[in-house]
């Protein structure tokens, strides 16, 4: 790992977003370039293999054809492939040069969410492992950091429990709704793109995740008094500029769901309803927990729509063809 100057990851859907979030944590902590590519994209743009690159393809299923196939690309092209699956006798991982298995146990609905958990923490992890490895990052910051991992199973526990009531009456309130927009900035822009995949997929619900400083460029247009916008806000370095994009849209007659802390008065006054989150000792964590009421809010909605949300239409568990 010391040796590595550059890192790429190479995914889909969900596990794009999951690689998102590892950008960020490999950036800041280790501080190495990464760059991130949908594996469909990859495998047909005739990509530059530059020395000191690791690729780390990661996929639940380790059956994903285009992973796959940009797994064999980048090993033609001579570049070291790691993989984060959790199937570890799936075909990409018997096809990589190292195996990060994620541990989380079969996940059996097509949507994901136990396996996003997996992977962002265990993005994480590695994202401490390079930094020490790389000499970046010291023994005491990495205890710091491994001692906030320790405290996300209480902070999982009470952020499920704290949310759903306001998760439910949100869901009672926007189940009709025929489009919906995410919003987040930095480490919750991939929640945004997380938040409004999964209201597509089970609930088929029209939904676009965007990074908040683009939506003025544009998509803001779509506002109405009928458009949900959910808001990503919780304490941290962008929660001010948040605020600010969360009063554009107000200002416009949006109806604001926002996820942040519960004592977050500012954000409380400008909202019509508050997703109240648990904020953990490392911002670079808090992804972890804002997605889970939206993965909540994508349920609860497709349950009132009357959609299957174990077997939702069009969709296979692993998309093992083109
Ligand atoms: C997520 O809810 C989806 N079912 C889908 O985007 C999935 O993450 C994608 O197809 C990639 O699958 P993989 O992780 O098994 O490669």
């Amino acid at each position: 790992l010391a040796t590595i100057d550059h890192v790429l990851f190479l995914a889909c859907g969900t596990s794009w977003h999951a690689a998102l979030l590892g950008k960020r944590f490999l950036e800041q902590i280790a501080r190495v370039h990464v760059e991130v590519d949908i594996s469909s994209e990859y495998r047909y743009r005739n990509p530059i293999a530059a020395g000191g690159t690791l690729v780390v393809a990661i996929s639940q299923s380790g059956e994903t054809a285009d992973t796959l196939a940009s797994v064999r690309l980048a090993r033609s092209k001579f570049l070291p492939v790691l993989s984060l699956v959790n199937v570890p006798e799936s075909t990409i991982a018997r096809e990589s040069d190292g195996v990060m298995p994620l541990l989380a146990g079969p996940e059996i609905g097509v949507a994901s969410t136990k396996a996003y958990t997996g992977q962002v923490l265990a993005l994480y992890l590695f994202a401490l492992q390079l930094g020490r490895a790389k000499g970046r990052l010291s023994a005491e910051e990495c205890s710091t950091r491994i001692a906030a991992v320790a405290e996300l199973p209480e902070l999982v526990g009470r952020t499920l429990q704290e949310t759903e009531p306001a998760v439910a009456a949100a869901a009672d309130l926007f189940a009709a709704a025929r489009d919906s927009v995410f919003l987040g900035r930095v480490g919750e822009y991939p929640t945004a793109l997380e938040g409004a995949l999964k209201l597509k997929e089970i609930a088929y619900v029209t939904a676009h995740g965007y990074a908040a400083g683009e939506f003025k460029h544009g998509p803001i247009a779509l506002v109405t008094a009928k458009l949900p916008v959910i808001c990503l806000c919780p304490p941290g370095a962008m929660h001010d500029k948040m605020l600010s994009n969360i009063e554009e849209v107000r200002a416009r007659d949006g109806r604001i769901i926002a996820v942040g802390a519960a004592d977050d008065d500012a954000l409380d006054a400008i909202a019509d309803h508050l997703f109240p989150v648990a904020v953990p000792a490392d911002e670079l964590l808090q992804p972890l927990l804002t997605v889970l009421p939206l993965q909540r809010y994508a349920l609860l909605v497709a349950q009132r729509r009357g959609c299957d949300v174990d077997q939702p239409r069009n969709l296979a568990k692993s998309v093992t063809v083109e």
